[in-house]
């Protein structure tokens, strides 16, 4: 058996930085490590004890929970954030080679999924400031066989809503909204997830709301959500989700060819939790990134920009830019004395085309979105976990300073 996180901190040899050991903490600070408390706890053995774990009553409490958490008329929950954004690009009706207009500054499961829904990823540049989607650089990408656009709410900021709905109206494109780190995010009053015509949430362990792995779709429109949840269990018929249940056994029929998507009750028993101290949580990162503004503030280095008037921020990445002909130290090079520290550091992303894989397919070349390459090869993640103690953000604060000095 593998050593627990525990044992392994403790096992943890002392660090070296430019080959000679640096004062190693007690522990490692693990990046995007869940804030998981009692209740959630309690929730997953009571579903184990009676036996309950695949799709079932807390499925359907989730769902319920998080649609009037976002103000949304329907939720349906899947075992992925990847997988909401298949279903709804499916939903969408795009046909194959349709274009999909996206960020190439996201993680891969943005564009793969788009690949897999059989449409083609076109990008757009993002904003040096904001570092999400550039309106403009949208519409000069827009063709006749642009369907939809994707944008992702980078960070946890949201895109800019007003600019890309005019831009979907006039070309009569379709919206679908990448939240993987837009839970809480708002803009001008309205939620992210729900700007479009989907908006696509990811429960995995670093994010806001964990189920460990999981995922949500929101739509507006009936006929969407049911499609979606027919296509998550396989193409079968309504009736299959309760083909087990104490009203006796039901037939399903096959409607579709389609995909093992959807999310278990332990999941759920999970998620039911983490939603419920969604804000809270989110005070405490809010906290967070003020205490780093004010400890970086006379370093060298790209501090995330303000949030925007009248939006609201998730706080889910804290990212900064590291740039050596200003810091004397290279990204990777912080990167390293960083771990040395025993500080769980990010990167938030490589710019997608520096991937050999849409290089070959797809011909995309990094020095065609400038913004999302020079962001991509300047920025750190920092932990910002709403589990990080005072301790562990001082450590984090001091770990910066002493390389940056
Ligand atoms: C921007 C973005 N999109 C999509 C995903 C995919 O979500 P999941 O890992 O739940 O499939 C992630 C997850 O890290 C993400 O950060």
């Amino acid at each position: 058996m593998g050593a627990s996180l525990e044992e392994s901190n403790r096992m943890k040899k002392p660090a070296l930085e430019g080959g000679k050991p640096v004062r190693t903490k007690a522990r490692f600070i693990v990046f995007g490590a869940p804030a998981i408390e009692e209740a959630e706890i309690q929730e997953v053995v009571t579903s184990m004890k009676t036996g309950w774990l695949g799709t079932g009553p807390k499925v359907a409490q989730f769902e319920r929970d998080f649609g009037a958490y976002k103000g949304s008329p329907h939720a349906v929950a899947v075992n992925s954030g990847t997988a909401a954004l298949h279903l709804s690009l499916l939903a969408a009706g795009l046909n194959p080679h349709d274009e999909v207009i996206t960020t190439p500054l996201t993680f891969c499961a943005t564009v793969n999924a788009i690949l897999h829904a059989g449409a083609t990823p076109v990008l757009a540049d993002v904003d040096l400031i904001t570092m999400n989607l550039d309106p403009r650089e949208v519409e000069s990408k827009i063709t006749p066989k642009t369907k939809a656009i994707l944008p992702v709410h980078f960070a946890g900021r949201p895109c800019d809503k007003d600019a890309l709905c005019d831009i979907a109206a006039r070309y009569n494109l379709k919206i679908i909204e990448d939240c993987a780190h837009a839970i809480e995010t708002e803009y001008r009053g309205s939620k992210a997830g729900t700007f479009g015509d989907f908006g696509c949430f990811s429960f995995y362990v670093t994010k806001n709301v964990t189920t460990g792995e999981g995922g949500m779709v929101l739509t507006r429109r009936e006929e969407d959500a049911a499609r979606i949840k027919m296509l998550a269990l396989h193409g079968m018929s309504k009736d299959a989700w309760q083909r087990f249940s104490d009203q006796g056994y039901k037939h399903y029929y096959v409607v579709e060819c389609g995909f093992k998507y959807n999310m278990m009750d332990l999941q759920a028993a999970l998620g039911i939790h983490q939603l419920a101290r969604v804000e809270r949580n989110w005070e405490r990162r809010r906290q967070l990134w003020q205490r780093y503004n004010e400890a970086f503030a006379d370093l060298p280095i790209g501090l995330p920009a303000e949030p925007q008037q009248a939006t609201r921020h998730a706080y889910h990445l804290y990212t900064i830019l590291v740039d050596e002909n200003k810091t004397g130290i290279t990204r990777d090079g912080f990167l390293d004395a960083m771990t040395n520290h025993n500080i769980g550091v990010g990167v938030h992303y490589l710019s997608l085309p520096e991937h050999p894989y849409y290089q070959r397919t797809l011909g995309w070349k990094s020095q065609d979105f400038p913004n999302a390459l020079q962001i991509g090869s300047h920025t750190v993640s920092l932990p910002l976990s709403a589990k990080l103690s005072h301790a562990d953000i001082d450590d984090v604060i001091e770990s910066v300073r002493r390389i940056l000095k």
